[in-house]
């Protein structure tokens, strides 16, 4: 599993803004955009390309242009849906799938209640939007979802990551093409399962649910 943190003072500055109880939604929403954008920069390194010929006003040049099948962008329902706009504002041709999944509060365990994707991942490259990566359950079983489905590589985009769910998910999905980008490494969890200091509920947060 390759896993990247970031380390840009931009990012940092903008996490520490969301971090804030005080931040309103509106603003959350906009800050959580520009990271994403900044994050999928890192997220799409590897994606695959394939060689084209173009003519310039001056010469004919060799480029590249994103390979088919295209990227497949999967936000998580709920709270990755606040992470969609960042992520095609870079990759405008990508294909957006989507997941809903809740984590049971009491036993932590994540439940999938809703899905549309395409029915073939074959051979697809796949890129998760969650904001959060806690117990690292929630990762996990979209990634196995994925997987099963025919999906070749699977990288997740996450803001705030604790060790304790990068570690389970690096042990859950050993020997797959698996990429983790987090905006920061956090702490710990707490004993809810709440990632500290974190942000509190990223989805609450984004939709003024609090
Ligand atoms: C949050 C978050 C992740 C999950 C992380 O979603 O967006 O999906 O919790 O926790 P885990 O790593 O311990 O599985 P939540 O279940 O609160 O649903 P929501 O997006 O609807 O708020
Ligand atoms: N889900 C969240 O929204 N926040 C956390 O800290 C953990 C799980």
């Amino acid at each position: 599993m390759r896993v990247h943190v970031a380390d840009h003072p931009l990012i940092t500055h903008k996490l520490t803004v969301l971090r804030d109880k005080t931040t309103s939604s509106p603003t959350f929403r906009a800050l959580t955009e520009e990271l994403v954008t900044l994050l999928a920069y890192e997220a799409t390194r590897n994606v695959r390309v394939q060689t084209v010929t173009v003519q310039t006003p001056v010469a004919e040049t060799q480029g590249v242009t994103i390979a088919l099948p295209r990227p497949l962008v999967v936000p998580i329902i709920r709270a990755g849906l606040g992470m969609l706009e960042g992520m095609v504002k870079l990759v405008p041709t990508a294909e957006v799938g989507f997941l809903g999944m809740v984590r049971n509060e009491e036993t932590l365990q994540p439940d999938i209640y809703a899905e549309r994707l395409p029915d073939d991942l074959s051979n697809r490259q796949c890129f998760v939007l969650d904001p959060m990566l806690a117990t690292g359950g929630s990762l996990i079983a979209a990634i196995e979802y994925l997987f099963a489905r025919g999906a070749v590589d699977v990288t997740a985009v996450c803001l705030l990551g604790a060790p304790e769910g990068l570690a389970a998910v690096e042990k859950a999905t050993e020997g797959r093409e698996v990429t983790i980008v987090l905006g920061s490494l956090d702490e710990r969890l707490n004993e809810k399962g709440y990632i500290v200091p974190g942000l509190g509920d990223a989805g609450d947060r984004l939709y003024g649910t609090v």
